[in-house]
């Protein structure tokens, strides 16, 4: 197969358009069967529910090329899971778990000419996700939603790369306590655009949010988990109701344990235990996991030994090890099912 001509070590994490796209319709009831299709755009009434009230979950994974040309992805039924779980939380009809990772392998087989060479170090970004199309104008759920999938090639999320970022604590919230700060629903993330705009603004890459109730503990980015190494090389990590709970940081967690013998906890972080750890990484599909060598709230700023130039040594070997597991180059075998094959 002739891959698609592209600049594919350049490509910065942004949508372009591919020849195909899955679309499955629930109406009376029910889904339908699901096509492929070449149109990209939707046709929707101006009053549909997506577009009053915002009632729409989506999901990101990626397909992963290797060495010897077959694709894959890294655990779609995660994925599948979880879109299933934020659509009942936003009174949505739950598309199939089966039926999803079906739907991701036909969308990335009739695109496998954009899926990125292996070595390029690009990949490509599976969008699932479901919006509310039929009309709403009283505040209630609607009665038909669109299912679709589409991809596109993306290269590194952070411009840098893996280089360290700078990230500031936002003085706005981006979940309520028992909210939908858990699910991954659009609502969050339009929350989250005018501290995003906020901190770009004032130089940092990317937000801290804190525990919306007390604003002591510490939660996510707006679209990552952290994980955090303590002096004694133990691996971190936030537990909160109202984050997502990322498939990369739970991956990380098993890799670190399992793969590096190192010891693992997930507990409620305060802020001001920050200053104690040595290295610090915000993890998920788009970013991966990058590494975060300075934190700044107000006056204060918090710089881990790590620095700002390269990745800390443990973040480094939690990288390079998921990273070998989804591009298939390290020894051990990958747990089982981590690795879905397509092609
Ligand atoms: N947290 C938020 C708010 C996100 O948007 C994402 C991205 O999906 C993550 C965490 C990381 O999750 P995952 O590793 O499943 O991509
Ligand atoms: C992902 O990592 O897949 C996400 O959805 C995060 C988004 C901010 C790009």
């Amino acid at each position: 197969m002739q891959k698609k001509d592209l600049d594919w070590k350049n490509l910065d994490f942004g949508y372009r358009v591919t020849d195909y796209r899955y679309v499955s319709n629930f109406k009376d009831g029910e889904w339908d069967d699901g096509v492929l299709t070449e149109d990209s755009f939707i046709n929707i009434s101006e009053c549909a529910g997506i577009l009053q009230y915002c009632q729409e979950v989506f999901e990101g994974l990626k397909a992963y090329e290797h060495a010897d040309g077959s694709i894959v992805t890294f655990r779609p039924d995660l994925n599948a899971e979880r879109m299933f779980g934020s659509a009942l939380r936003m009174e949505m009809p739950p598309f199939p778990v089966d039926r999803f990772i079906d739907a991701v392998d036909q969308v990335v087989r009739a695109n496998a000419a954009w899926v990125p060479p292996y070595g390029t170090g690009a990949t490509l970004y599976i969008r699932p996700y479901m919006f509310a199309s039929s009309n709403v104008i009283g505040v209630k759920p609607a009665q038909e939603y669109q299912f679709r999938v589409f991809v596109t090639p993306v290269g590194p999320y952070f411009k840098g790369g893996v280089k360290p970022i700078s990230i500031c604590v936002s003085d706005f919230d981006r979940a309520a306590p028992r909210g939908t700060g858990f699910i991954k629903a659009g609502l969050n993330y339009a929350m989250s655009l005018h501290a995003n705009v906020t901190a770009h603004a004032n130089g940092f890459d990317e937000n801290m949010f804190l525990d919306p109730a007390t604003r002591t503990f510490v939660e996510e980015t707006g679209g990552a988990n952290f994980l955090f190494v303590t002096k004694d090389g133990e691996i971190v990590t936030p537990h909160s109701d109202s984050i997502l709970p990322s498939v990369t940081r739970r991956s990380l967690m098993y890799v670190a344990e399992h793969y590096l013998g190192l010891k693992t906890v997930e507990r409620p972080v305060r802020y001001d235990e920050l200053k104690d750890f040595v290295e610090c990484g915000v993890c998920g599909t788009a970013a991966v996991i990058c590494p975060v060598g300075r934190v700044v709230r107000g006056e204060e700023e918090i710089l881990f030994p790590s620095g700002m130039e390269e990745m800390g040594p443990v973040t480094r070997k939690l990288y390079d090890t998921l990273t070998g597991i989804q591009y298939g180059t390290i020894e051990h075998a990958a747990p089982e099912g981590w690795i879905h094959r397509i092609i």
